[in-house]
């Protein structure tokens, strides 16, 4: 015991003097987790980005992992949505994602939400390019302006949508 005692004090120091653990929710998405998406629901989107936000072209998809929810209610914990732009081999496309992971989780922006960056390698295989909320640095390149912008700074505004702007798609009019 005479030994162990001062070394639980010096652990105890050293996390004490750590960062608290970001709120850490019910839902951690690992690359394995978007594998085979092109195989999920999938919803054609306009050309045009709305507001200039992404990238335009005529090949931009919406897919989600799951049934939608009804209009107008908030998506289930862990729904993943990705939004991609299928030009040239799988290894080109540019692909986002946002999990919503829960637990509180980005506080500050789209509340729930993770942000994604993706990869697909030609054998399909997902890797994570990188993720989180993005404020930390990590900033989207809006090509129609040539601001460096974070998601959030768009995302944090469609909080009566759940923060997926498109989800009017899952929609079509009767
Ligand atoms: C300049 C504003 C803006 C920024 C910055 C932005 N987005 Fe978006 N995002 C949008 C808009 C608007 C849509 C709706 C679809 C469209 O028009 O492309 C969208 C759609 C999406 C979607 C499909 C779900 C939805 O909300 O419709 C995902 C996933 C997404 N964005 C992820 C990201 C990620 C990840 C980042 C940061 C790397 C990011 N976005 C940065 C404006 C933005």
């Amino acid at each position: 015991m005479r030994l162990v005692a001062p070394l639980l004090i010096v652990l105890a120091v050293g996390c004490a003097a750590e960062e608290p653990p970001p709120p850490v929710g019910p839902r951690i998405a690992f690359g394995r987790d978007f594998e085979g998406f092109t195989g999920w629901r999938a919803y054609p989107l306009p050309d045009e980005s709305l507001t200039d936000g992404h990238l335009s072209s005529p090949s931009r998809t919406l897919y989600i992992d799951r049934e939608p929810p009804p209009e107008g209610q908030p998506f289930e914990l862990g729904t993943i949505v990705i939004k991609t732009i299928e030009e040239g081999p799988p290894s080109e496309w540019v692909v986002h994602a946002m999990v919503k992971r829960g637990g509180g989780y980005n506080p500050d922006g789209a509340v729930d939400w993770e942000f994604f960056d993706l990869h697909l390698e030609d054998d399909e295989q997902v890797a994570i390019a990188w993720r989180g909320t993005g404020d930390d640095g990590v900033l989207y390149f809006d090509p129609t302006t040539g601001d460096r912008l974070a998601c959030n700074s768009c995302h944090a505004f469609g909080g009566e949508l759940d923060y997926v702007f498109s989800r009017a798609v899952f929609y079509p009019a009767e």
